[in-house]
């Protein structure tokens, strides 16, 4: 076997959650993502060759423990539910920091998947690769949530209630409406984060941010601009994680003041995303930067459209 054996494909980063719909909205963003080649091989099992950084170099972090990789997980999940019986290498090339909120575990997982679908005989409906990536996110995040598998592997705005698995609904998507992803160099462990979220909520917080969501959902079907900035609210999960990102009281205080129609943490954090009209995109995104930057922390961030694309072999 060669290297011209291997398939590889890129799966985009995504935010999720997105403020509004914990565990159940997400959102795929295009200029940044993972990469994953894999080959058929004559060993059995699933092994991993090498996990590189962008530059090509031995990523410094990642294992190479096929039992410790979400993208080797997720790969072995397909491959074990087809009949072939040889085995699978892989390379990983990491473009996503590691915790960071960008559903950087994710996107590892839905790479590995599509680029093994396109080695079958009888490669899946892209939408059928849900539940092999799941089993790999379920091994980074501790919990069974879709919303960075989904937008990663099928691109745009994607609500996938776990009680609708593996059911997931693409969203419309409202007109000359960006995102921003501001990603401050910290880490937040999303598994950490998740253990540590209230279990019990009150009456009164369920129904406020059940408004919030069926809102937003409408907001995105009805291309309602302002119903949407109205709606892109948690007050459930962001209050609880805020004070683990240092920064963003101040980035989102920035955000509001740069006409973001809303800002929240991307998932577990520490990366911050605001929506807003095309046009504020470039400002927002400098304001965003430089209120991070002001406490010390250094960033990067990019600028998407809403129906930014899912995941390809490349
Ligand atoms: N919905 C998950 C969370 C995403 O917020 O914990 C984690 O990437």
């Amino acid at each position: 076997m060669n290297d011209t054996d291997f398939v590889t494909a890129f799966a985009p980063a995504s935010i999720g959650n997105l403020g509004v719909g914990f565990d159940m909205l997400g959102l795929a963003i295009a200029g940044t993502g993972d990469w994953v080649s894999a080959r058929k091989s004559d060993a059995s099992g699933v092994r991993i060759i090498e996990v590189q950084e962008m530059n090509g170099e031995v990523h410094p972090f990642l294992s190479t423990n096929a039992d410790e990789n979400t993208a080797s997980i997720a790969a072995h999940s397909l491959w074990n539910a087809t009949s072939n019986h040889c085995g699978l290498e892989l390379i990983v090339r990491k473009g996503i920091p590691l915790q960071s909120g960008m559903g950087s575990s994710a996107a590892s997982a839905v790479a590995a998947v599509v680029a093994v679908n396109a080695l079958l005989d009888e490669p899946l409906p892209k939408s059928e690769l849900l539940v092999h990536a799941l089993a790999g996110e379920k091994f980074a995040s501790g919990g069974l949530h879709a919303d960075n598998v989904a937008p990663s592997l099928m691109g745009g705005l994607i609500l996938c209630p776990q009680i609708l698995l593996p059911d997931m609904i693409q969203l419309a998507v409202p007109e000359g409406v960006s995102s921003v992803l501001v990603h401050p160099e910290l880490q937040v462990n999303t598994a950490e984060s998740r253990r540590g979220l209230a279990r019990g909520y009150s009456m009164d917080q369920w129904l406020t941010q059940q408004g919030y969501l069926a809102g937003f959902i409408a907001a995105c079907e009805h291309n309602d601009i302002e119903l949407l900035s109205r709606c892109l609210r948690d007050e459930l999960i962001e209050p609880q994680r805020a004070a683990s990102v240092p920064c963003f009281d101040e980035v989102k205080k920035a955000a509001l003041k740069a006409d973001a129609l809303g800002c929240s943490l991307s998932g577990s954090g520490p990366s911050i995303f605001a929506l807003c009209r095309d046009k504020s995109a470039p400002n927002l995104a400098t304001a965003m930067e430089q209120a991070c930057r002001k406490l010390g922390i250094e960033c990067q961030s990019w600028i998407s459209p809403l129906n930014a694309p899912g995941a390809r072999v490349e």
